[in-house]
């Protein structure tokens, strides 16, 4: 049976021994179906996971294996916090989104807080300017995604006005420029792009949609639309994990009760919309058919969430059960298991995609790529969930 204190003793074994498997390389975000990750081409807006876990390794460890492991990838941020047109089109990298703060704060924060890294330091101030830049004076709110070679003229369009629910996560990273720089402005676009979210994102019952329109020329709100869930109604369990997790820690930043009591509905949402045996469908809208992907990645991040609401809600002990109920499920029915020789550390992830709904895939049950594998940042917050749960004070990067 496993505690939390030997299974974090094995998964840092595990991330020590795969730093010789991905020899520098950022693993793919999803591996194949026996756990394995392949080094990516290019990159995305998981860069930050593998070497952020080599961070948290190294603040629970205490060994300095981690963080020389960690080091190596310093040049890669470098160049890519630099967004330079041509160095990406070389390298197939996605341009600098909303996206930077799961790229950078994991990493270059991170050290920087940890080591007083020059290097790290300069990354991050950085990537904190990228994102401060895509805030929108109309309509309040930092712009998601960038113009992309093969979009037709009308989503190019709509992306002007897009936020979506991930960027809440990201804004630690805003929070952090400000305390460390004296400027109030990061800490301003911080606050003003998440009560953005919370008055149009997250609906009455606590669920949440993943995107949401403005108009781009007036500011004025549009609507909900889906990118990874299953419709535009429903709601896509991974985005309803960041808002529950992101939205707490917004509140841990701005002291704002309002995006306190609104994460605690997100979570009130979640808690009661999972299935009886306490994993989460990929969708909470998605048919419930038997062969129903879940999505062990969105469980792990509200884990955490979940915790960060039990510290700042010590009187909630549900929220605290809930928790570990949901650590333990991963735990006893999706864990990587050593016979599979594994470098990822939970099974049965779902990244996603919208293209599931009225697709072949959703008619027959046959799920394709990206459903029941491994993803990256569902190892990173399963190992967080672990070690918030193994030392309540543990130094994480997001405050
Ligand atoms: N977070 C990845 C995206 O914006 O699609
Ligand atoms: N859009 C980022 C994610 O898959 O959570």
């Amino acid at each position: 049976m496993w505690n939390e204190q030997n299974l974090i003793n094995l998964l840092s074994e595990r991330i020590k021994n795969n730093c010789s498997k991905y020899t520098g390389c950022i693993p793919n975000a999803v591996a194949n179906r026996e756990g394995r990750y392949e080094c990516q081409t290019g990159g995305h807006w998981t860069d930050g996971f593998w070497p952020g876990m080599l961070l948290l390794a190294n603040v629970c460890k205490k060994d300095d294996v981690y963080i020389q492991e960690f080091e190596k990838y310093i040049p890669f941020f470098e160049e890519r916090v630099a967004n330079d047109p041509e160095v990406n089109a070389i390298n197939g990298y996605i341009g600098l989104d909303h996206d930077v703060g799961f790229i950078f704060h994991l990493t270059a924060v991170f050290h920087f807080r940890l080591t007083g890294s020059a290097v790290s330091e300069k990354i991050s101030l950085q990537a904190a300017d990228a994102l401060a830049a895509r805030f929108q004076e109309r309509g309040a709110f930092i712009r998601a995604w960038n113009d992309w070679e093969h979009d037709t003229p009308e989503f190019r369009e709509l992306k002007k006005g897009k936020a979506i629910i991930d960027s809440l996560m990201n804004l630690p990273l805003l929070y952090w420029a400000s305390r460390h720089t004296g400027e109030v402005r990061y800490a301003q676009i911080a606050s003003c792009h998440a009560n953005t979210l919370m008055r149009n994102i997250v609906r009455e019952d606590g669920s949440t949609y993943h995107t949401f329109q403005f108009d781009p020329a007036t500011g004025e709100p549009k609507g909900g639309k889906t990118a990874q869930g299953y419709a535009d109604d429903s709601c896509w369990s991974r985005g309803q994990a960041w808002a529950l997790y992101g939205l707490a820690l917004n509140y841990r930043h701005s002291s704002d009760e309002q995006m306190l009591a609104t994460a605690l509905r997100c979570a009130e949402y979640w808690q009661r919309s999972l299935l009886p045996n306490g994993d989460a469908p990929w969708d909470f809208a998605a048919p419930r058919t038997e062969r129903l992907p879940i999505d062990t990645s969105a469980m792990a991040i509200a884990a955490c969430g979940l915790l960060e609401l039990a510290s700042l809600l010590p009187e909630r002990s549900d929220l605290l059960q809930l928790a570990r109920a949901t650590v333990r499920r991963l735990i006893d029915a999706h864990l990587a298991p050593a016979s599979l020789e594994p470098n990822a550390f939970l099974l049965h992830g779902c990244v996603g995609p919208s293209y599931f709904k009225g697709s072949q895939e959703e008619a027959t049950g046959e799920y394709g790529y990206g459903t029941d594998q491994p993803l990256i940042y569902g190892d990173y917050f399963f190992y967080e969930a672990l070690l918030r749960l193994n030392n309540s004070s543990v130094v994480l990067p997001w405050f």
